[in-house]
């Protein structure tokens, strides 16, 4: 059971906070009244009744300015407690925000999902910091896996499997994943989800964001599955001075704050995919199951090893597989000159989910395609990984 606490002058906001805070996060919310303004932290504490409290939002409707000033008060005598500002997300705001040690920047027009998300990651950093008062030696937070779904060709299922991954990841971590969409012209990641980002990848590489990760996370959309979203920018033209530097630093920023970085990029070899495989720890290589694709996947595999450029971990998926398609999955082995890893059959399926814009992971569709990425999500999942006898690359079939 969490503690939330909620200073605002919006009923509507306090209602929603109410509701994120039931069903499956229990937690219980106390509306504190923002008239007059709660002056230190004692004034709020001195109202609590229950557990202690974790997540203070503050706002909307409340000055902008007190609630920084009240939000570095709090940072400096309870640093367990997280402060949620809820505000609309400004580059000013942002950085005053960050620099008083507000944790999360929340819109004020956010859907129950969205508010309920925030609450649950705030709850859990507010948790490992608790933790992290208790035993200062702990060790400092390893970087996040950097997962690039990648494919010399187009049109091979790059998309579907960089979302469906991440959906996945997002149950065995949740709000930890953040699924980047860098194939910056033509990105179709939150269209596909039916997002609509206030921010993107042109506002993320560039000004406070670039410096600063809390700025970062504010630029990046929350997806109901619990799991963060950073969008390729809206119009093609601002996409074009974005560089693969760019590309690589955001990459690092991210890996700092989330257990897994799943990127979806364009297809092809150009300057953003290379920033993007230096910057991985694991490649999914995604092939269909025909003659260019395969051939197109040996020709990129062959100049990556002549260039050096072979992150550690290496997932080939077979997608579209069929069995009437006049190739074996060991003719295509035998073409590319690596196992396959994963089949995921061609699937009425995946197409009816991407026109839904609802992953078949978030729909627990059960059909062999929702398998076959099952299987992928699996290969990253730390507790299969951790027993004994687990191959890293097995015999597969079409089944
Ligand atoms: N296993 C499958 N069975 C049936 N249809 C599939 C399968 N995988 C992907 N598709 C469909 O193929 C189309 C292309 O998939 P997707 O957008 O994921 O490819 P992509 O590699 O990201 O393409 P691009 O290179 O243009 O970015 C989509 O309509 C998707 O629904
Ligand atoms: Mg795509």
């Amino acid at each position: 059971m969490s503690r939330f606490n909620v200073v605002t002058t919006v009923p509507d906001f306090e209602r929603r906070v109410r509701a994120a805070a039931g069903g499956a996060l229990t937690g219980t919310v106390q509306a504190i009244p923002s008239i007059p303004f709660p002056t230190g932290p004692e004034e709020i504490l001195s109202r609590q009744t229950g557990e202690p409290l974790e997540v203070l939002l503050l706002g909307p409707g409340i000055p902008v300015d007190k609630a920084i000033k009240l939000a570095s008060v709090f940072d400096l005598m309870y640093p367990e407690i997280s402060v949620i500002l809820v505000h609309e997300t400004t580059e000013k705001v942002a950085v005053e925000a960050m620099r008083s040690g507000v944790r999360d920047l929340l819109s004020p027009d956010s859907e129950i999902d969205t508010i309920r998300v925030m609450l649950e990651r705030a709850s859990l950093s507010a948790a490992s910091r608790r933790r992290g008062l208790a035993l200062p030696n702990e060790p400092v937070r390893e970087s996040g896996r950097v997962i690039a779904v990648m494919s010399p060709k187009g049109g091979v299922g790059k998309t579907t499997v960089s979302t469906n991954l991440a959906i996945g990841l997002g149950k065995l971590a949740p709000m930890s994943v953040v699924l980047v969409d860098f194939d910056v012209q033509f990105g179709d990641v939150a269209s596909g989800l039916q997002l609509n980002p206030e921010h993107t990848l042109a506002d993320a590489v560039q000004g406070a964001a670039a410096n600063d990760s809390m700025v970062l996370k504010a630029y990046l959309t929350v997806h109901p599955a619990g799991i963060y979203v950073l969008a390729a920018p809206l119009n093609p033209v601002e996409s074009e001075n974005i560089t693969g530097e760019q590309v690589g630093h955001v990459l690092g920023q991210l890996a700092a704050e989330f257990s897994y970085v799943v990127v979806d990029s364009s297809p092809g070899l150009g300057e953003h995919v290379l920033a993007t495989l230096e910057h991985s720890s694991d490649v999914v290589w995604v092939c269909g199951m025909d003659v260019p694709s395969i051939k197109g996947l040996r020709a990129g595999l062959g100049v990556l090893h002549e260039i050096g450029l072979v992150p550690p971990g290496r997932h080939v998926v077979l997608n579209f597989a069929d069995r009437f398609s006049g190739l074996r999955v060991q003719d295509v082995e035998e073409t590319i000159g690596v196992p396959v890893d994963v089949v995921v059959p061609r699937s009425r399926n995946v197409p009816l989910s991407t026109n839904r814009g609802v992953p078949l992971l978030q729909d627990n569709v059960k059909d062999g395609a929702a398998k076959g990425i099952r299987k992928l999500v699996a290969r990253f999942d730390p507790k299969v990984l951790a027993k004994p006898q687990t191959k890293i690359h097995r015999r597969v079939e079409i089944s």
